[in-house]
């Protein structure tokens, strides 16, 4: 009988979190279908535009009361509670910005892209927490500069956080799990080469095949809500019983 798995990386995408209503970024209705991504998420576009750059994050944190954690985001936090019981293991690296893994409960949460209800200095560095508009006109509590303060997320041309943490995570892992993401940004979407290169299976969860879906030994289609309870149910029952 082969070894319950006890160690798992996942790694979740926007797709996670559509079913409770916060909007993916490559799907038709998109958010990269209403704004072009050098307007808003690149270090360029911040130094044009500041004022569109923190409405358009302003507008992201404030729907963040108005919506809630799915079944998937709940899933996750369970099945890290029951590894986590039996001595295993499992650690989620996410590329969304929003809050909903930690609302459900998941504690060992890398956010790579960073997160919404945070903001930077530019000027300092110091990261603090953010819950309500940004703007020019901001004074870091810190250094005490204006106009340095910005969303502390990852734009493009950034390098992505905590990456030395995920790829040890992949490589220690019995499993790297990829939810969610439609595996066109780098280096996220490297994340399962890298697993398989390292003899770590590979599975994808997603609606629809990913741009890398080639690259998994196992993969399983529909919307996270149903898929990804199911999977996490399967993977206790199997720690359970085994
Ligand atoms: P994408 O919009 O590129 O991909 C979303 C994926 O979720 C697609 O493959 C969809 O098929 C899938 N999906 C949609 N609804 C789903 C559902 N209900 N259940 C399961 N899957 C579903 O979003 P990401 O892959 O998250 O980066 O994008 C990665 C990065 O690109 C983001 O973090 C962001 C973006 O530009 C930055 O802004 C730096």
């Amino acid at each position: 009988m082969s070894k319950p798995l006890s160690n798992i990386v996942v790694l979740t995408g926007s797709g996670v979190s559509a079913e409770s209503g916060v909007a993916t970024f490559r799907d038709k209705d998109g958010i990269w279908a209403k704004y072009d991504y050098r307007d808003v998420a690149t270090p360029e576009g911040f130094a044009a535009d500041p004022v569109l750059v923190h409405s358009f994050y302003n507008d992201r944190r404030r729907n963040l009361p108005a919506v809630e954690p799915n079944a998937a985001h709940l899933a996750l936090a369970e099945l890290e509670a029951g590894l986590t019981a039996r001595g295993g293991r499992l650690t989620l690296v996410t590329q969304n910005v929003d809050d909903l893994h930690e609302r459900a409960g998941s504690k060992n949460t890398l956010h790579m892209h960073g997160e919404l209800k945070k903001s930077t200095c530019m000027h300092c560095g110091d990261v603090c927490d953010c819950v309500s508009d940004l703007s020019i006109a901001d004074t870091c509590s810190v250094c005490k500069r204006e106009g340095g303060m910005r969303p502390y997320v990852v734009w493009f041309g950034e390098m992505p956080r905590f990456m030395d943490e995920a790829m040890d995570a992949i490589l220690a892992a019995d499993l790297f799990v990829s939810i969610g993401t439609s595996g066109a940004v780098y280096p996220a979407a490297g994340f399962a080469g890298e697993a398989r290169n390292a003899g770590v299976p590979a599975m994808e969860l997603n609606l629809e095949p990913s741009e890398n879906a080639w690259i998994f030994e196992n993969s399983r289609y529909g919307p996270a809500t149903q898929v990804v309870p199911q999977w996490a149910a399967e993977i206790l029952s199997q720690s359970l019983s085994q």
